[in-house]
């Protein structure tokens, strides 16, 4: 059957999927990095094509992360395989083979991936992003203070050190992926989550 590699290509495979991409293109006709930050996720989704559209992009994007951990899990390949497979997922997401390289930050397949691996820590973390988002609008900001909040959830729970390895390695890609939006909020030049883009125009 699968094994450890065959759970990692299969979600860096599930991962590549740009479903932010694909969906802004089927419902608005337009090509969602042209507009706003430029990025593929549900944030810029929101700004551009609206709620409905973000929330499949964050529903879609959330299943590419918890599904490899699902299927690890249930090959019997244990937490590290499901580790790896979900930080596959995220690698997949932010360096997709379909985008030259280039894809998302992130946020939403590593919610996945931690809805798989302890929904508790996945529930903390959106709540931290909820928080901060609440008070600065800054999406951006709240993705970074979530992602920096995993690791001390699951220390704050004795998660298995596997679980520690994902927490440690999906804040370094969010951190890594947003590093042009850490420069835009240093300039006060960073876009809100509130701003609403019209393609048409
Ligand atoms: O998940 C991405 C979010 O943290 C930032 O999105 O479009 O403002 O760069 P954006």
């Amino acid at each position: 059957g699968m094994g450890w590699w065959g759970m990692a290509v299969l979600g860096y495979l599930l991962g590549s999927l740009p479903f932010g991409l694909w969906l802004v293109r089927a419902t608005r006709g337009v090509d969602i990095r042209r507009y706003g930050s430029g990025n593929i996720g549900t944030t810029n989704v929101l700004r551009v094509a609206g709620p409905r559209v973000a929330a499949l992009v964050l529903l879609a994007d959330a299943a590419k992360g918890w599904l490899p951990v699902v299927l690890a899990r249930a090959a019997g390949l244990g937490e590290p395989a499901a580790v790896l497979a979900g930080v596959a997922a995220m690698a997949g997401h932010s360096w997709s083979i379909w985008l030259g390289g280039k894809g998302g930050k992130g946020v939403a397949t590593g919610l996945g991936v931690l809805l798989g691996l302890d929904p508790r820590v996945a529930l903390a973390a959106f709540g931290v992003w909820i928080g901060v988002v609440a008070l600065s609008r800054y999406s951006s900001l709240g993705s970074i203070s979530a992602a920096a909040s995993v690791p001390l959830w699951m220390i704050l729970w004795h998660a298995p050190a596997a679980h520690l390895v994902f927490g440690v390695a999906a804040a370094l890609v969010v951190l890594v992926r947003h590093r042009a939006n850490i420069r835009r909020l240093l300039r006060g030049e960073e876009l809100p989550i509130t701003l609403k883009i019209d393609p048409r125009r």
